[in-house]
């Protein structure tokens, strides 16, 4: 483990609500605690950095590789630094054919950002995914929790417009 890695641990906090959740489940299987404690880990941190997957595979007394294909699966877990708000657009077909090409150019020049990047000002962070499962609302995007739907370019204005403040 890197001096880095030295530094990463949970807030007491989040340490005692990650030895709740590891209790959660049968001695052997720790390893079933490992989305909620990535969850956990990118609620500090932001991300999820090598070090930080080194750290939870450590509390699950696991290997680092088990941690990170999990964590590289799932897009929800971000393995680089994002700004403030991660705007996840669906790219999938639905949403497009309802108008979602447009919507996310628009995005897209309304950051001055691609996909991948993150404004200058670390605000906004673009990332494509795929299917959000609210296929009948699209276009739609997700920042956290929260889902944005039926999305147009005035809508999106807004939208940037109130979390830019
Ligand atoms: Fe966009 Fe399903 S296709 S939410």
């Amino acid at each position: 483990m890197s001096n880095i890695a030295e530094k990463i641990a949970f807030t007491p906090e989040r340490f005692a609500k990650a030895q709740e959740i590891i209790a959660r489940y049968p001695e052997g299987k720790q390893k079933s605690a490992l989305l909620p404690l990535l969850h956990l880990a990118q609620e500090q941190y932001g991300w999820v950095s090598e070090e930080v997957m080194d750290y939870v595979a450590g509390l699950l007394n696991i290997l680092p590789i088990e941690v990170y294909e999990v964590a590289t699966f799932y897009t929800m877990f971000h393995l680089e630094p994002v700004g403030n708000h991660v705007i996840e657009y669906c790219r999938t077909g639905p949403c497009c054919l309802m108008g979602g090409e447009d919507v996310y150019t628009h995005l897209k020049q309304k950051l001055g950002i691609d996909t991948g990047e993150t404004t200058s000002d670390g605000k906004f962070t673009l990332k494509e995914v795929e299917c959000l499962a609210a296929c009948g609302w699209g276009p739609v995007f997700q920042i956290r929790e929260k889902y944005y739907m039926n999305l147009t370019n005035q809508k999106v204005d807004e939208i940037i417009e109130e979390l830019s403040k």
